[in-house]
């Protein structure tokens, strides 16, 4: 059986994300907006991570607290993944980074590596892998394959907008990672976009 796909469909995220999508939201706009639903995204995904209980000292006494006990890995699948990054780090700053260069070939979608900066030794408990956009699902299925060739575990991806059919590519190939997503649409179109979707979240979010 797969992993979950969660979709967070709380309304006010649910606001923003279609304050996104609207063709009239600027870049510096658009950037923000992942930035909030990237984090968003990333609290849920991380609800099960390991802590142990602590105790902190307030003005008034002792109160409980708790230390996470897990190394942290996130995987901006360049460039779209790179606002959800920056968003993530600013939530947790002692995560690594690791960036996967992959763009998808105008005519065959296939995806094409052209950076690997993964660490010689991965050394994380957890790698979450950002794209905003999953649409065939080719980026995100070579961005965790090459994960799992360098040993990554445990892997967890996190998107804005999904496909169906990227979905079901994703969890055909690697039925062990959960999904977390915003929404999911109705379809692609001829040229592999997502419709309805956003457009190209790298565009609108780099004003190229
Ligand atoms: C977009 C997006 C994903 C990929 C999704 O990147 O950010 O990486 O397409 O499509 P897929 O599921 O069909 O692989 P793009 O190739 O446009 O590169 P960019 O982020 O550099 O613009
Ligand atoms: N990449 C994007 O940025 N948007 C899509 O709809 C599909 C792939």
């Amino acid at each position: 059986m797969a992993a979950p796909v969660l979709v967070l469909d709380h309304p006010l995220l649910q606001h923003h994300l279609g304050q996104l999508r609207a063709v009239q939201t600027e870049p510096p706009a658009f950037r923000a907006l992942v930035a909030i639903l990237s984090q968003a995204l990333f609290v849920e995904a991380t609800r099960d991570v390991r802590a142990v209980p602590a105790e902190v000292t307030t003005p008034l006494g002792t109160a409980p607290s708790c230390q996470v006990q897990e190394r942290l890995a996130f995987v901006p699948v360049l460039r779209a993944g790179l606002g959800m990054a920056e968003a993530l780090l600013d939530f947790w700053p002692k995560a690594s980074v690791w960036h996967l260069g992959l763009y998808r070939d105008h005519d065959t979608l296939q995806p094409i590596t052209y950076y690997n900066k993964l660490p010689p030794r991965v050394d994380a408990d957890l790698a979450l892998v950002l794209d905003p956009m999953l649409a065939t699902g080719g980026s995100a299925m070579a961005a965790i394959d090459i994960l799992k060739r360098h040993h990554v575990r445990r892997i967890k991806y996190l998107g804005l907008i999904a496909a169906p059919e990227g979905i079901r590519a994703l969890q055909k190939a690697h039925p062990d990672v959960p999904l977390y997503l915003m929404a999911i649409d109705d379809h692609l179109n001829e040229h592999g976009y997502i419709v309805p979707g956003l457009g190209d979240a790298g565009d609108r979010q780099f004003a190229t």
